[in-house]
């Protein structure tokens, strides 16, 4: 049954303008890391969900440089493609490829979506999975041009009830591939800090709708602490 939000939850947005790519990223890189030595002084780990798409990869090859306890990494995934492991499409894939291969990030660290086993049944295996972590300490996301955000896309079930499974198996993504896995609302705004990446004249009309307080997928996350969103000159509305 697919529950299309009639009214979505208080979302507080902070707007952080950036002239180029490279001032974002290097904004993007001091948070991450200052996040990471924050939450590994407090509880001892790093708990990270990664986007996917293209935006990212520029900070997750930067992330292969940065002087940190990698040991208490744990990296997660806010959606994944249904696709085999080694996919050039995987998610995890090319987060392996810029980064995770390159840093001592424990192996059993990386919790990968088993989204080759198919949407159903890797929804309900990273659910059973997601259990050992409470509240994330960063989540990474990107927005689509039609206001997706990790594989929640208009007109579908966002998972945003506190009885919403934590993982999602989505089977009509217009995004190529349409058939993913996605973290659900309620379980993406579980988290301390939520920084959306935002790049490209592409994604323009997806910030004006966002600005404007329209009913998006990506204005469904609402974290406590509110999101912050780094958007480059191109993207601005
Ligand atoms: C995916 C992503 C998706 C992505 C946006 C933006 O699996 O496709 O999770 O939500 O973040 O579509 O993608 P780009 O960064 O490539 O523009």
């Amino acid at each position: 049954m697919t529950r299309v939000p009639a009214v979505l939850p208080a979302q507080t947005v902070r707007w952080h303008l950036f002239p180029d790519d490279g001032a974002l990223l290097a904004d993007a890189l001091a948070r991450v890391t200052a996040a990471a030595r924050a939450a590994i002084a407090q509880h001892g780990a790093f708990d990270i969900v990664l986007a996917g798409g293209n935006t990212p990869r520029k900070l997750y090859r930067a992330l292969r440089n940065a002087d940190a306890d990698w040991t208490c990494w744990h990296v997660w995934f806010g959606d994944e493609r249904c696709a085999p492991p080694d996919d050039p499409e995987r998610n995890s894939k090319m987060a392996r490829d810029e980064w995770l291969d390159h840093v001592a990030i424990p192996v059993g660290n990386v919790h990968a979506i088993p989204a080759e086993s198919g949407a159903r049944e890797a929804a309900a295996l990273y659910a059973r999975e997601l259990r050992s972590v409470d509240t994330f300490d960063l989540l990474l996301l990107g927005l689509g041009e039609d206001g997706h955000t990790a594989s929640l896309f208009p007109g579908q079930d966002w998972g945003m009830h506190a009885d919403s499974p934590d993982a999602i198996a989505v089977f009509k993504a217009p995004k190529p591939p349409p058939e993913r896995v996605s973290l659900s609302a309620q379980r993406l705004s579980n988290a301390r800090n939520v920084l959306y990446l935002v790049e490209g004249a592409g994604k323009r009309d997806a910030v004006a709708a966002w600005q404007r307080g329209d009913a998006i997928p990506a204005a469904s996350i609402a974290p406590e602490a509110g999101v912050d969103v780094l958007l480059d000159a191109a993207a601005a509305a």
